[in-house]
């Protein structure tokens, strides 16, 4: 039997991919490559020395993913596969609830005809929108989304939960992740922004490898201790792990369960540029710029529940985060290099 995972050849798939393998877990990977290199996989295999099952299908393509479950034993899903630029998302809005809403509805039914009833969806802590108290909790106020992209995740996470209310045979896990970054530390997969990184630590990655001339830190007036927004950075190899822990709720029978996925910690934006050229040996030049609409000024995790529950904690540090992104990026300058 087989964990399918969708957009498994992306940033945090990919990742999930080796944990899964190296927990023992048989995956078969489905992956348009919209927005991901073939070679992530092919790295994959070189870190766990196992083959990983691949179908380029779009899980919008009902007949495609019919097939997959025909040739495949699946037992349960890890499903990754989605748009997830935010400024693109507000252009796109269309694209964007087509593909991610229209997506998932035509997975769940496959998965449903099929007999399979278990998942884990890839959530997003952009569901709190602005939270009115830190750190957020599993029972905070989820709130209206400020842009496409954020209304899909919460979209899907209602579609999700009315769907095991109404079958309960569904064992459903939304996990809702905090800010993803670090690398896996062999330097063989990690973040591939195609064209200009919407975001903070591929941006720092990319200015010290010469790509970009300087970071833009997008407002020093929020009232923060030095004025730049904080985050829940997260190492991506402790996000993966919390699949495979995920994994064991579902089989567990959970019903559904809803896991915030952070370290409950928070940096600022100039906290991770002082620990990323602690961590590199490179300096970041950057300027102060407007901020950027849409922002907010914190959000970090209460991670507690996830500790409970699932017996999960994210073990690496800030150091990690920042010598793995690098360790990446100046092993592949240009990522995946297609
Ligand atoms: P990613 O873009 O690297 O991976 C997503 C993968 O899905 C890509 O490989 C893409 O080609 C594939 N894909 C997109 N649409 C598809 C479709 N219709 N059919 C098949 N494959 C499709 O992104 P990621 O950072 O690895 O994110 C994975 C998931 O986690 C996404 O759902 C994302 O919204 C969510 N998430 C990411 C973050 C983050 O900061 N990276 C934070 C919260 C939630
Ligand atoms: N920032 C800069 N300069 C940049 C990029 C970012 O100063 O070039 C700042 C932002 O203003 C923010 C912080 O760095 O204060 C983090 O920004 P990111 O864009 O890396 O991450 P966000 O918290 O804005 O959002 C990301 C995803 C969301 C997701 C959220 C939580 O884009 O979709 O993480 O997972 F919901």
């Amino acid at each position: 039997m087989s964990v399918l995972v969708t957009g498994g050849s992306g940033f945090i798939g990919s990742h999930t991919v080796v944990e899964l393998q190296e927990a023992g877990y048989d995956v078969v990977v489905i992956d348009n490559l919209s927005n991901s290199s073939p070679k992530s996989l092919q790295r994959v295999e070189e870190i766990t020395g196992k083959p990983v099952k691949f179908y380029q299908v779009d899980i919008r393509d009902r007949e495609g993913l019919e097939k997959v479950f025909a040739a495949e034993q699946i037992e349960s899903c890890i499903h990754f596969a989605g748009l997830k630029a935010v400024g693109e998302s507000v252009k796109k809005p269309w694209e964007y609830y087509e593909n991610n809403i229209g997506g998932t509805l035509v997975l769940v039914d496959v998965m449903r005809k099929h007999g399979v009833k278990d998942i884990i969806f890839s959530s997003s802590s952009t569901v709190y929108g602005d939270p009115d108290t830190v750190p957020v909790t599993e029972e905070s106020p989820v709130k209206k989304c400020t842009n496409p992209y954020g209304s899909t995740k919460s979209m899907q996470e209602t579609i999700f939960m009315d769907i095991q209310n109404a079958d309960p045979e569904w064992n459903i896990v939304l996990l809702r992740y905090f800010n993803p970054i670090g690398a896996h530390p062999s330097g063989k997969i990690g973040e591939n922004p195609n064209g200009i990184p919407n975001n903070l630590m591929p941006y720092i990655t990319q200015v010290a490898v010469g790509r970009q001339p300087f970071l833009r830190v997008f407002g020093n007036d929020y009232p923060t201790p030095d004025g730049t927004g904080v985050r829940d950075y997260i190492h991506v190899v402790d996000l993966a792990k919390g699949h495979v822990k995920a994994l064991n709720r579902i089989k567990a029978g959970c019903g559904l369960a809803v896991y915030n996925l952070g370290t409950g910690k928070g940096y600022s934006v100039l906290e991770i540029v002082k620990n990323f050229e602690e961590a590199s040996g490179v300096k970041i030049p950057y300027e102060i710029q407007e901020r950027r609409a849409g922002d907010i000024a914190v959000n970090y995790a209460d991670p507690s529940k996830a500790a409970r529950e699932m017996g999960w904690k994210a073990e690496l540090g800030i150091r990690e985060m920042c010598a793995d992104s690098w360790n990446w990026q100046k092993n592949n300058p240009n990522g995946y290099g297609d």
